[in-house]
């Protein structure tokens, strides 16, 4: 298709705001996929998307649409709406020329929605708004029309109603799309360049990428090469995604489809990289590429150790779908044998966890999320600590922790509340707008450290569920942070090990000592638990020494009775972990790292 023709846009939503209703939608419209096999929410692939209703991998659907004679190709770029994947969102964004920025209109906009409005501006996006549900009785499209002006210049009758419900206004937002995205362009006789925005593995296909070609044109059976790795490969296969693959004989400027390579490993096709010709490589890459940085990590421990290698090979095979995720093998006093994972945040957290007990049948304990921290020493050697337990002892110049910059939007009545939690958090006000009388956007810098467990939720509760928030990364800062080690009898526990803020140490200690006495049995003698700043005892708790006769309750000389008693004493054992002298159930280190 000739550039002029081609229009490629993707729709900014907020989860549930309706977008996949929508593409259903302008997929029946444009006769993509007839009324009958319309599967709920096409896009969306992964069954546990589905059941979440977010959706994590981008990906793309060519559109016929006639407009007076000309008929042109509309390319729909599916973008993921999640916080922890603003880097897929912003190659996706790359990719396209137009957004449709899509809201409910009985809710109004929300924190994600406008980060990710926010990043299509920067990309010089032609923002397209549009106002869904407006067959719901609640909506308030008035109210809403005004604010999404506000926010994208124009006039609020120009804000577009529809319902992806029922159909209407879905045809006027098609031809709209093709009046104000423009269209692409691109050097026609350059050396060949597109870029990945998304590459997705395949169990029958190896991996297919997805690219947006921007110069030239790739055509079947050439090689082509990775520009950041130089790596070159053979195209197999290239073709357009309607709403199944179909071949093409190549893709040349503006176009947006997929190829593939017979590569086994998403890491061999990066998000972001630029792909090229070999024989006629062009010279720069297109701008935007970044390698995946993991800023959250955890412990993943299998409950039962012989699962350790069902483990490991569960990791290698998410691995080829999952470029963002690493992890390395590890060992903990308490959990025994597993790995130490990085994630890009909270939910991609969630996600492989999930997937891992829920696709490859594994029972998994994770130890607390914490941050990546840089410590410098006194000597100045640089130390990168991922897990706590590892944080160096002797004399530390100084301590840096990742920070972010968050989005929080509240109706006007929590304002207080959320300045509260922020403060509470070590948050920095950066700025404050009101969106309408009563719907206020507060803009904060905060350590990431102080988000990653249970900021959300805590969020949450404090206004009545009304706020949302988002959040990027925004480099380090230095800060007074210390570790706080756990000792039972006088031996370090590590996976309770945290790095926390200075003033926070006490309240740590307090906490988990206080928690681990109530779950640890009662040994043969006492039992100190203490929480430990390097040297210094900062809070202590006794857990009181029994003898432990199973035998007193059987008086009379049943000698079967007793062996069996004495049968279930010794199973229990098993289950049993030694931390030192004292045996501890793996169940209590369980319930004590799940958060309460
Ligand atoms: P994610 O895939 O989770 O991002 O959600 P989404 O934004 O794709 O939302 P989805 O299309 O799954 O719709 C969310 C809910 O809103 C579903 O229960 C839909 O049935 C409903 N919904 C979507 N569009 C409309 C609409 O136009 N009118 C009404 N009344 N309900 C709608």
């Amino acid at each position: 298709t000739a550039p002029e023709l081609i229009r490629n846009f993707c729709i900014i939503a907020h989860i549930d705001h309706g977008k996949s209703t929508l593409a259903d939608r302008m997929l029946q419209l444009t006769g993509v996929v007839q009324p009958r096999d319309a599967r709920a929410q096409y896009l969306d692939r992964m069954d546990i998307e589905r059941e979440r209703g977010i959706t994590i991998k981008s990906q793309a659907v060519r559109m016929p649409w006639q407009l007076g004679e000309e008929p042109y190709a509309l390319n729909m770029i599916d973008t993921p709406g999640h916080v922890d994947f603003t880097y897929e969102v912003s190659r996706s964004l790359a990719a396209c020329e137009g957004a449709v920025l899509l809201v409910d209109a009985a809710q109004g906009i929300e924190a994600q929605t406008l980060a990710n409005l926010y990043l299509a501006m920067e990309h010089d996006l032609e923002i397209i708004p549009v106002l869904n549900k407006i067959d719901l009785p609640a909506a308030q499209p008035e109210k809403y029309a005004a604010e999404l002006a506000g926010l994208v210049g124009g006039e609020p009758e120009d804000v577009l109603r529809v319902s992806g419900k029922t159909g209407e206004g879905v045809e006027e937002l098609l031809d709209r799309i093709v009046h104000r995205v423009p269209a692409p362009v691109g050097d026609p006789d350059a050396p060949a360049r597109a870029m990945i925005f998304d590459s997705v593995y395949d169990t029958y296909r190896g991996v297919v990428t997805y690219v947006r070609a921007v110069d030239g044109d790739l055509n079947p059976r050439e090689r082509i090469q990775m520009m950041s790795t130089k790596a070159t490969h053979e195209l197999l296969e290239i073709g357009v995604i309607s709403p199944e693959a179909i071949k093409t004989n190549g893709l040349g400027v503006g176009e947006v489809g997929y190829l593939i390579t017979g590569v086994k490993d998403v890491r061999q096709s990066k998000v972001g990289d630029t792909v090229t010709a070999a024989n006629n490589p062009a010279e720069k890459p297109l701008g935007g590429y970044e390698d995946p940085k993991p800023m959250v990590f955890s412990g993943l421990y299998p409950i039962d150790g012989s699962d350790y290698p069902t483990l490991r090979d569960a990791l290698d095979k998410l691995k080829l779908n999952d470029a963002a995720l690493n992890y390395e093998p590890e060992t903990s006093v308490a959990l025994g044998f597993g790995f130490r994972v990085g994630f890009l945040g909270l939910l991609h957290l969630e996600i492989v966890r999930e997937r891992l007990e829920r696709e490859f049948d594994l029972d998994l304990i994770s130890t607390a999320p914490n941050v990546v921290y840089d410590v410098t020493m006194e000597d100045g050697t640089e130390v990168k600590v991922t897990n706590p337990s590892e944080f160096p002892g002797g004399r530390i110049k100084d301590v840096r922790e990742p920070i972010v910059k968050a989005t929080v939007l509240t109706p006007s009545e929590f304002v207080g509340a959320v300045m509260g939690l922020c403060t509470d958090r070590r948050g920095q006000l950066d700025g404050m707008d009101y969106l309408s009388e009563d719907r206020v956007e507060l803009r904060w810098t905060l350590p990431l450290a102080e988000i990653v467990f249970d900021f959300f939720d805590a969020l949450k509760s404090r206004t009545r569920g009304y706020a949302s928030l988002d959040y990027e990364p925004s480099g380090d800062q230095a800060a007074d942070l210390v570790k706080v080690d756990i000792l039972l009898q006088g031996d370090q526990v590590d996976a309770f090990s945290a790095i926390v803020h200075k003033d926070a140490a006490y309240e740590y200690g307090v906490k988990m000592t206080a928690k681990l006495k109530e779950i640890i049995p009662r040994q043969q003698f006492e039992v100190p638990i203490q929480a430990a700043v390097g040297a210094r005892i900062i809070a202590r708790e006794t857990v009181r020494a029994i003898r432990k006769d199973v035998l007193a309750k059987c008086y009379g000389g049943d000698i079967s009775r007793k062996r069996k008693l004495l049968e279930k004493q010794k199973e229990g054992k098993k289950r049993m972990k030694n931390i030192g002298s004292v045996e501890v159930p793996k169940e209590a280190f369980i319930s004590a790292l799940s958060s309460d």
